[in-house]
């Protein structure tokens, strides 16, 4: 037995199977948009651990700041003894956050820990309870974040009861006929069938559906959003866990939108894989709880910090907005190339790198084709490249290549990509109908 299907086994045995997982291949070591599994095989990651590595596997700008904060202190907890590099890195988010409002900040661990936090202080703050999300949006897996998320299955059948007082309304998807329009006569229409707006706290929103399946909202539709909810004394919060951080071409995704979001949610690429999240908001907003009220052990931890610094340091100085984009208009152009062949590509789509393709038979976007996008992912692997699936109906391929790959790099995985396209082409090409 290989040392990975040994590991697997072990897995098996040792660990509760409500993780889920992508490929049976464990990981020796990585570097920037490389990685090596336990058996020496070498893998272009086109994954980045979900879209944690905006700046790539072990930069060296952060391996030198954590292994100099690794010479001072590992730990102290902030609410105990605090440090500078919190400071410092909540001064930076507020100064890179959308809008000129004056902002603060407050730092923690995971994506889902940040969005629990914004819906404690949206709460707080407007002293109402209620809030409104989008079908197909993913927000965690804690209680709230699990509730606000719009997926069923896997998520939250069987862990209920959840919060009171959620909402959906559907996410605006071109592709599927949903437009701008439909989704708001449709949030019109839960206020006037099953909640009051004056007891809505809070419209949350990602401006990609990361986990749904990279559909990017309308410019205008969050525009529309933040006339809605400044009608309505709601708070408008951007969840930019997935989409953050130069992603999309953008520091952040809703500066597409030219819109201000009250609070936001960052997470994953922050900090180039240490667990860092925060809620950066309007700093009236953001004052409203009293202290003690937010906060956590780790929260802000000093690695972290340190890596988060570092991370926006490579984001200025290698120009990752630019890139994004330049990495984004190169992935579309090879993709659709790709779609002209293979009939089972429906859609090809992206804003900055947040690029995808949708899977479909018979060239129908009502006619989702999961089972090959799970096919793809496994093929792709054999061929040595990381891709993950995404979607509500888990029929998307989403790429989250670092933005610090290099052209070469790039090519060679979108090269092995259509290996793993044509190895299961039969299934491709039958699509076509
Ligand atoms: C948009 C969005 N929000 C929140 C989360 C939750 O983050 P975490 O898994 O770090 O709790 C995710 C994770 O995928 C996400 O994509």
């Amino acid at each position: 037995m290989g040392r990975n299907a040994d590991l697997h086994r072990r897995r098996g045995a040792a660990i509760a199977r409500g993780v889920g997982h992508s490929l049976s291949v464990y990981a020796q070591r990585a570097h920037n948009a490389e990685l090596w599994d336990v058996e020496g095989r070498h893998y272009i990651d086109f994954a980045g651990g979900i879209g944690v590595l905006n700046t790539g596997h072990l930069h060296p700008r952060v391996v030198a700041a954590l292994q100099q904060q690794l010479q001072q202190f590992s730990h102290t907890c902030f609410q105990v003894t605090p440090y500078e590099s919190y400071v410092t890195l909540a001064e930076r988010l507020n100064a890179v956050a959308p809008g000129a409002t004056p902002k603060k900040s407050i730092l923690f661990s995971t994506g889902a820990e940040a969005v629990e936090n914004a819906l404690k202080i949206a709460r707080y703050h407007t002293r109402r309870s209620a809030v409104l999300a989008f079908a197909g949006g993913f927000h965690g897996r804690t209680f709230a974040a699990m509730t606000l998320t719009g997926k069923v299955q896997p998520y939250k059948a069987g862990f209920g009861p959840l919060l009171p007082e959620v909402f959906h309304a559907p996410f605006p998807i071109a592709y599927h006929g949903i437009t701008a329009q439909d989704s708001l006569a449709a949030i019109e229409q839960l206020f006037k069938a099953d909640v009051d707006p004056a007891r809505v706290a809070a419209v949350i929103i990602e401006p990609v559906l990361g986990e749904g399946g990279f559909y990017a909202a309308p410019p205008e539709f969050l525009r529309s959003l933040r006339t809605l909810c400044d009608s309505h004394g709601m708070l408008l919060i951007a969840d930019e866990v997935q989409s953050g951080f130069a992603r999309t071409g953008r520091m952040f995704a809703f500066e597409h939108a030219g819109v201000e979001p009250d609070l936001m949610t960052v997470a994953k690429s922050i900090a180039g894989g240490l667990p860092l999240s925060a809620v950066i908001g309007k700093a009236e907003i953001m004052d409203s709880p009293l202290p003690g009220g937010l906060g956590g052990t780790y929260a802000g931890s000093p690695l972290a910090c340190a890596a988060g610094l570092a991370v926006l340091d490579v984001i200025r100085e290698e120009h990752l907005v630019e890139r994004a984009q330049q990495l984004g208009a190169a992935l579309v152009s090879r993709l659709k190339a790709l779609q002209v062949k293979y009939g089972a590509i429906g859609d090809v789509r992206g804003l900055g790198a947040m690029v995808a393709i949708e899977l479909v038979k018979n060239r129908r976007a009502d006619q989702p084709d999961a089972e090959l996008a799970r096919a793809l992912v496994q093929a792709a692997a054999r061929h040595g490249l990381i891709i993950l699936s995404c979607g509500v109906y888990g029929n998307v391929i989403r790429f989250l290549a670092p933005l610090t790959i290099g052209d070469a790099l790039l090519a060679e995985g979108l090269e092995r990509l259509e290996a793993a396209l044509a190895e299961i082409a039969p299934a491709a090409m039958a699509a076509t109908g």
